[in-house]
């Protein structure tokens, strides 16, 4: 189809059968933190722990109360018309020390049959519904008693991880079809163990981030491949993971040398897990020269990005069944060496990235601009590096401050334009897109940032002790979209 950007077709029709959805994660929504016997996991440590690592030092220790109120998220999911639900396992509700051993030991143990049971419910009533879940198994929630044996760092957790996979597609997958097995290992390896701003709060500055994205590869592929032996003949699924892509652009486009540093942003925030999954078990070749050399003129005996062995690249490569990613905005790249205040990750390969003051703020102080022509050039950059795979995007979305106002005509303009991009990449770029996630169905605990960064389709008053759901304008909106399956009526 032909049409020119400041021409598009009145009505915008969506592919038959295309997937509308919204997503949650555990941790952000469910509350009962230590219900029933859940155990602990490292967001519940560190949020306790205080130290202002947490807007206002607030904590999810209720947060949308959807561990009691699932029935209040049904509904929701319904009046908007979802044709799929994105929601995340919590690892040590299911398991409390987060391994299997404790209750393949105690079969018909107490703790066990409360998170399954709460799992089912909602596995079962989706399904009544009409609506299809994709379950994330591990959405930053890690239980802390593996954090205390090392977490991410160890490359024991790679068993562990796989032992848990296999219980949750033994337990659920009879139903549940489509699987994430990590959400978003960049932003975590990033945040969690290289800054230190997510929990568990490490700052390893120049190795956490590559130390735990070299095992969290490991263990989604090695889950992936217990799917596809164990399970995959008798409950035919998909299993992929959820990486995170901002779109990276260089900071002056006639710059070959900032193209070139463009890419490397690319290279290190999608295709370090990307390529290795999709495509030849191995990380890009520009980040292990780069990463390589930096690490020696820092006297480090071998390079900081650790190697996979050949078996282990025969295991990594093609353990995905399609492309899951999560897209909110974009970022300008220029090359330079040793940029000051930047990351070391950046520092690696001579980055520094700067934001386009021309993009408007979705939410004041957020990390958010709103750039919605990056969600195609991600789609496309997806399509054109690794052979035109299915894509998903399970997470896309833009946050207003606290208080927000309930008709936010606004921020439905972000996602109208957004839609737009999406039908532009289906229609002229002939990307595969299947599905589209919006984050978030509810406003919910926004990691460091607290209550204070409202993503939901649906308000709620976190001072109300029934947490009352009520739906933002972006709500009824998206719910017209989901009926004509696209945008009807004059842009
Ligand atoms: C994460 C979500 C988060 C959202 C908005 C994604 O990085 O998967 O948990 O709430 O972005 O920041």
């Amino acid at each position: 189809m032909a049409f020119s950007s400041s021409s598009y077709p009145q009505e915008l029709t969506f592919p038959e059968g295309f997937g509308w959805g919204a997503a949650t994660a555990a941790y952000q929504v469910e509350g009962g933190w230590d219900a029933d016997g859940k155990g602990p996991n490292v967001w519940d440590t560190f949020t306790h722990q205080g130290g202002d690592r947490v807007f206002r030092n607030q904590t999810a220790d209720v947060a949308c109360g959807s561990y009691t109120l699932w029935e209040e998220d049904l509904k929701c999911i319904k009046q908007l018309g979802l044709t799929h639900y994105r929601f995340s396992l919590s690892w040590s509700r299911l398991l409390p020390d987060g391994t299997t051993g404790f209750i393949n030991q105690k079969g018909n143990c107490f703790l066990k049959i409360e998170g399954i049971d709460y799992y089912n419910k909602m596995i079962d009533d989706l399904l009544a519904n009409g609506v299809i879940p994709i379950i994330t198994l591990y959405h930053f929630d890690l239980p802390q008693h593996l954090e205390d044996q090392g977490g991410w760092k160890s490359g024991a957790i790679v068993e562990v991880f796989d032992a848990y996979a296999q219980f949750c597609f033994g337990t659920f997958g009879d139903r549940v079809k489509l699987w994430l097995t990590i959400n978003e290992p960049n932003t975590l390896a990033l945040l969690g163990y290289e800054v230190g701003i997510f929990a568990p709060g490490i700052s390893n500055s120049g190795t956490g981030a590559y130390q735990t994205a070299h095992n969290m590869i490991k263990a989604h592929a090695k889950a992936w491949h217990s799917y596809d032996s164990l399970f995959r003949k008798k409950q035919n699924g998909q299993v992929s993971i959820a990486l995170f892509s901002p779109w990276i652009a260089p900071a002056n486009p006639t710059s070959v040398a900032d193209q070139e540093a463009a890419k490397r942003v690319m290279a290190l925030s999608l295709d370090l897990f990307a390529k290795p999954i999709f495509i030849d078990g191995d990380y890009p070749a520009v980040l292990k020269s780069h990463v390589a050399a930096m690490s020696k003129k820092q006297g480090y005996p071998s390079s900081r990005l650790p190697e996979f062995t050949e078996e282990e690249k025969r295991m990594i490569k093609g353990s995905a069944d399609f492309f899951a990613v999560q897209y909110y905005t974009a970022r300008l790249a220029k090359h330079q060496e040793n940029a000051e205040g930047e990351l070391d990750i950046l520092k690696d390969i001579d980055v520094k990235l700067f934001i386009d003051p021309s993009w408007q703020v979705s939410q004041q102080g957020s990390w958010v601009r709103v750039v919605p022509w990056g969600i195609r050039k991600v789609l496309e950059y997806i399509k054109d590096t690794y052979n035109n795979p299915v894509i998903y995007i399970t997470e896309n979305g833009f946050p207003q401050g606290d208080p927000a106002p309930l008709d936010d005509t606004q921020r439905w303009e972000y996602f109208r334009q957004t839609l737009q991009e999406l039908y532009k990449a289906i229609h002229i770029d002939k990307v595969n897109l299947q599905i589209y996630c919006v984050w978030s169905l509810l406003d919910n605990f926004e990691w460091s940032d607290g209550f204070s960064s409202r993503f939901g389709l649906y308000h709620i008053d976190f001072e109300n002790p029934c947490r009352p759901r009520v739906p933002y304008k972006s709500a009824m909106e998206y719910a017209k979209v989901i009926r004509n399956n696209g945008i009807k009526g004059p842009l």
